[in-house]
């Protein structure tokens, strides 16, 4: 006999990674945003996870990365998991087999736990929907991003390609700080093109995590004044993606990158995840902008790694530029070619 909610299914979803252009830095409540934030998605940098269900009343879960037990990261998606029962009744009666890979190596500078997040979201979402007896032609986004903020805040934009702006502003009548919402209309063609080559500067893990981090925003000197910055530049950024200039996009990127930095480095304790490397790499960028007129600038996620952003017009200069004159500070010559993806995709069911 089939039980309430019993779904004897298998699942898999890719979810990109993204990069905000406009940082979250410092939560309130439980994983809500002190202030919006808004990023876009990538395209090469995914995970994909599959979630294979079968009835057992244990409620637990199976966790492989790359085909092999990761038990590292079983407190994490515990953690997740155990946040997200209230909301996906089926989880009681079954025992989940979640399998993922991730596009790019860990400790590259690319944010993994929003991929790895929405991804799973995606999965848990689509497991309810067939649960239920819908399907899922219909995926019901607000709540994949509701869900995925659960486990990782900046994984709730990810749930969708293109850009997205997750936090409560006044410029956006149905922004939340629940979940993030896609940003469809009033985006300039040229900021659909957008490049994100990401210059490996270090690959090591990094000295203090994001969440260390989210937390020194508690009694930070500089919170209410970044508050504030962070809602004028979302402001100010949502006007530059429908006016489509370039320049002013490159000058707010560097200046949301480099807050974010002087946070860390002015929080107590203080630190800084900058390698001299990045600093000498932002210096040439700007030159290259500011005294040459190159459309390129950078930004920077929780670590010493640059993105560097550019319209695809320029691209065979760029790549250029980038052999010649950045390559030489990239750890081993790292470097990884990204750029602005379509979103997250349903590979099977
Ligand atoms: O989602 P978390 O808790 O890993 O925080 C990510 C914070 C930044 O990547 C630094 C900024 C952002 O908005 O993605």
């Amino acid at each position: 006999m089939t039980r309430p909610n019993e779904v004897s299914a298998s699942v898999s979803w890719k979810s990109p990674s993204n990069l905000a252009i406009v940082k979250y830095w410092g939560k309130q409540g439980y994983q809500e945003p002190l202030n919006p934030s808004i990023s876009f998605s990538l395209d090469k940098s995914f995970t994909q996870t599959t979630i294979t269900t079968k009835p057992s009343d244990d409620g637990g879960f199976t966790f492989l990365l790359d085909g092999q037990k990761k038990e590292n990261f079983d407190s994490k998606i515990e953690q997740f998991l155990n946040k997200a029962r209230p909301f996906f009744p089926f989880l009681k009666n079954h025992h989940l087999v979640i399998e993922s890979h991730n596009s790019f190596p860990h400790s590259s500078g690319i944010a993994s736990s929003a991929s790895a997040m929405s991804a799973l979201a995606q999965c848990l979402v689509s497991l309810h929907q067939l649960s239920q007896g819908k399907s899922l032609n219909n995926i019901d986004k607000i709540m994949v991003s509701g869900v995925a903020r659960l486990g990782s805040g900046s994984a709730c934009r990810s749930v969708y390609g293109g850009w997205s702006l997750w936090g409560k502003t006044p410029a956006i009548a149905n922004s939340s700080n629940m979940y993030a919402i896609a940003l469809e209309n009033n985006i300039h063609p040229v900021f659909h093109t957008l490049q994100d080559t990401i210059l490996l500067v270090d690959p090591t893990p990094k000295k203090v995590s994001s969440s260390q981090g989210h937390q020194l925003m508690e009694n930070h000197p500089y919170r209410k004044a970044r508050i504030k910055q962070a809602n004028e530049n979302t402001e100010k950024l949502l006007q530059i993606l429908a006016s489509g200039n370039v320049h002013s996009f490159l000058n707010l990127a560097e200046n949301e990158a480099l807050s974010l930095h002087g946070l860390m480095m002015s929080s107590t304790p203080s630190y800084t995840l900058l390698h001299p490397n990045t600093i000498s790499l932002m210096a040439i960028i700007q030159e290259k902008r500011q005294k040459e007129g190159w459309p390129v600038g950078f930004s920077l996620d929780a670590g010493p790694n640059i993105h560097l952003l550019h319209p695809a017009s320029h691209q065979q200069l760029i790549v250029e530029w980038i052999d010649k004159d950045l390559k030489a500070f990239c750890h081993q010559g790292n470097i990884i070619y990204d750029n602005l993806g379509q979103g997250p995709e349903l590979i099977k069911i």
